[in-house]
């Protein structure tokens, strides 16, 4: 099993990719601490994991919940090996519109408290006896592209990949990787919200078959599997990366040139 006995803080878990990243840890044999602001919603996910797991009320945007996030997963578990910091929250509001309020809102959830929970749990990481661990951050495709009206939500994206490769290279030395995961479009609720929106589901599917090289939204999964892999020792070698996991998105130009163009010869 790749994650033995290690304990791995989920945060955002009770749903979505949270929940589908702890199934994963958890089959691979960690112990993990479900953190959601719902907390209802992480203790039955936590419930459903086939290792003994535990399940925190924990708003990421707060900060001394933040600081019981750590503490109580210490009184249960006695260490922290991983954190995947993943509770995350969208925006679509066009630019002109955007309020102060909303800018904070998302930056404080989807940036500040990926790099305060990360310091607490760093803070834990080295203080404990074998010192070190590994970070996974949950980015977006958002790093890379944008979408009209995300400006809050791409700037976290971008500021979570590029504080995580400061963190890497200041915390390498100490033991402690961080990496980037940057997922494609997920089968979480936002793909249910896609379909729902749609003037048909047979036009939605094709729309997206178009737009995603593989042919399908991602399931979460397996993102877990990619998270896994991160968080163990078999990616030693791997720090301060973005890994796209998007089923070739980000690197596809264009989906098909709509109008014939002549042949290039050589
Ligand atoms: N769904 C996608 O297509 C997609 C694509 C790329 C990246 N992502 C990222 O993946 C992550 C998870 O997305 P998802 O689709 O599972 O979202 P989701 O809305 O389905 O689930 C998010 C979970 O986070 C919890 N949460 C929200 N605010 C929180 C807070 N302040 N503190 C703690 N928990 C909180 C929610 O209760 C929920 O359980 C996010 O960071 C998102 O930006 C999603």
């Amino acid at each position: 099993m790749l994650l033995n006995k290690k304990v791995i803080i989920v945060t955002g878990a009770g749903g979505g990719l949270g929940a589908g990243i702890a199934r994963v840890c958890s089959r691979e044999g960690a112990q993990v601490v479900v953190a959601d602001i719902r907390g209802d919603a992480a203790q039955a996910i936590a419930e459903s994991l086939p290792n003994p797991a535990l399940a925190l009320a924990c708003d990421v945007g707060d900060d001394d919940e933040q600081g019981q996030l750590v503490t109580q997963t210490i009184a249960r578990f006695g260490r922290i090996d991983g954190l995947v910091n993943n509770a995350g929250i969208n925006f679509a509001k066009p630019f002109l519109d955007t309020t102060p309020a909303e800018w904070e809102r998302i930056i404080r959830v989807d940036l500040r408290a990926v790099f305060f929970l990360s310091q607490k749990v760093c803070q834990q990481m080295l203080a404990q006896e074998r010192p070190g661990g590994s970070i996974v951050n949950i980015a977006s495709v958002h790093s890379q592209a944008a979408l009209p009206g995300a400006g809050p939500y791409d700037a976290a994206k971008a500021g979570v990949v590029g504080m995580g490769k400061s963190l890497a290279v200041e915390l390498a030395s100490q033991g402690i990787r961080v990496n980037a995961i940057s997922p494609g479009l997920l089968n979480t609720q936002i793909w249910q919200d896609i379909q729902d929106a749609a003037p048909s589901a047979e036009e939605c599917l094709d729309y997206w078959r178009a737009n995603i090289p593989i042919g399908r939204v991602i399931e979460a999964e397996e993102i877990g599997e990619l998270a896994a892999f991160l968080l163990s020792e078999r990616s030693g070698s791997i720090t301060g990366a973005n890994i796209f996991a998007d089923g070739g998105m980000t690197a596809q130009l264009i989906s098909k040139e709509p109008y014939a163009s002549r042949p290039l010869a050589g």
